[in-house]
């Protein structure tokens, strides 16, 4: 699949089934992985909790075929100094590249509107999420240097939404 857009996915709010399957991607996957969380810390991490949603992107062929699920964002209301914090986002392996993590970014921006500011955290080994989200328009606008894994930063990144 190339160039993923919204209209070639279904977005929508995660069932038990889809919890597992994005707790099962995390694990499986850096940066969780090198963070050293494993299967039972991803499972507590995507669980339902108050004020945190968890959306599930699914490919879509035809009028309303629904495919395997292709990526997760976990999207915490007022996660970070009152604003929306992205928790985690990820996408299946052979997904990644084809904008499924754009369309999810974009789902994300537009489901917290009217919010102004749109903050995440990554990594600071994580290069190729780090161009991703420079290439969305975020900002890096702090580091908490050994923060989950000693010799590694969480570098703060935002987003200012609208004026
Ligand atoms: C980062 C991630 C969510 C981006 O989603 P995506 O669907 O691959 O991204 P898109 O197709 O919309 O955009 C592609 C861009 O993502 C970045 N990217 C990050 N990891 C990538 C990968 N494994 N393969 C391809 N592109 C990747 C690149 O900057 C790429 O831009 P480029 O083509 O100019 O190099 C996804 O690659 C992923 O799940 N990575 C592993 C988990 C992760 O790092 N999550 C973020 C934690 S903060």
């Amino acid at each position: 699949m190339r160039d993923a857009s919204l209209a070639d996915i279904r977005i929508a709010g995660a069932t038990d089934d889809d919890r597992m399957w994005a707790a099962t991607l995390m694990a499986s996957s850096d940066p969780w992985r090198t963070l050293g969380r494993d299967l039972t810390m991803c499972v507590a991490v995507v669980a339902e909790a108050a004020d945190t949603e968890l959306f599930i992107a699914h490919g879509v062929q035809g009028a309303d075929a629904a495919h395997a699920p292709l990526g997760f964002v976990l999207l915490r209301a007022r996660g970070l100094a009152g604003s929306p914090y992205i928790v985690a986002i990820g996408v299946a392996p052979d997904a990644r590249g084809s904008g499924v993590g754009a369309a999810l970014i974009a789902f994300v921006e537009r489901h917290v509107s009217p919010s102004r500011h749109l903050f995440l955290c990554v990594s600071s080994f994580n290069a190729d999420a780090q161009r991703f989200y420079a290439r969305l328009g975020f900002a890096h606008v702090g580091d908490l240097p050994d923060y989950l894994i000693d010799g590694a930063s969480e570098i703060i990144l935002h987003k200012r939404l609208a004026p």
